[in-house]
């Protein structure tokens, strides 16, 4: 089965060995990875390198957020690599400073709405301020837009509602937060179905744990791989 890159697969083990090993299992069957921060420390940007060199594509979740100079300045850094993807918080300040670090090249800066592992509860707990979740998510992704990000990082859930905004006329729509039927939901509390994802608007889905924890990841991903075939 060729790769379908609107599956983009999270490399969240601990270091670059297992994840090499993971995508050498996962072979020409993938062509899309995300690296994060959980191996930041584990060798994660000479994964990057080394993935880019396979021609895989590589989507960096750093998920930034600083004072504008600081992230101006890492986001600049980061352009050293070869990057498709890289993540910042989705406060405009944030992208805005995101935007101008990243200068001339064609890596995409993608904001982040709200995590998809919070729920309203959570929301009390960080004093955001009252109001259905869903409704924060779309208005954080229309500021996000309005300050330049290239596309947004939301639940399957919000996608819908996102992609009808105006202000995403153009722009990108990541969804962690998937999860194939019968799999477990983790720590996620906003899932939907990677087919329900891309019809509703999503462009690429982000799977991690269906994948790296399954016993034979390479069947768990021609199982996603089937199921968007038949979108
Ligand atoms: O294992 P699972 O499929 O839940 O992995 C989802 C990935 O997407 C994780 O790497 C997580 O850090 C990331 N992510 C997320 N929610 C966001 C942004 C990124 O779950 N809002």
């Amino acid at each position: 089965m060729q790769a379908d890159d609107r599956l983009i697969v999270a490399l969240d083990v601990p270091n670059a060995l297992q994840g090499l090993r993971l995508v050498e299992k996962l072979g020409d069957e993938v062509s899309f990875y995300k690296i994060g921060l959980g191996m930041l420390t584990g060798g994660g940007m000479a994964l990057a390198n080394e993935l880019t060199e396979m021609g895989k594509r590589v989507f960096l979740d750093m998920k930034l957020f600083d004072i504008g100079q600081t992230v101006e300045n890492a986001v600049a850094g980061f352009t050293q690599f070869d990057l498709d993807f890289l993540t910042v918080h989705g406060d405009p300040n944030v992208v805005h400073a995101a935007v101008a670090g990243r200068g001339t090249t064609d890596m995409k800066i993608l904001a982040v709405t709200v995590l998809t592992s919070l729920d309203r509860s959570d929301l009390d707990l960080a004093l955001i301020q009252a109001g259905d979740i869903h409704d924060i998510v779309i208005e954080r992704a229309r500021l996000a837009f309005l300050a330049g990000a290239d596309g947004v990082i939301a639940s399957p859930q919000e996608a819908a509602m996102i992609r009808a905004l105006p202000e995403a006329t153009g722009k990108l729509i990541v969804t962690p937060g998937v999860r194939p039927a019968g799999t477990n939901a983790d720590d996620q509390k906003r899932v939907a179905s990677p087919a329900i994802a891309i019809n509703d608007g999503a462009d690429h889905i982000v799977v991690g744990r269906p994948i790296w924890k399954a016993e034979d990841p390479l069947s768990a991903v021609r199982m996603i791989k089937t199921e968007l075939a038949a979108i």
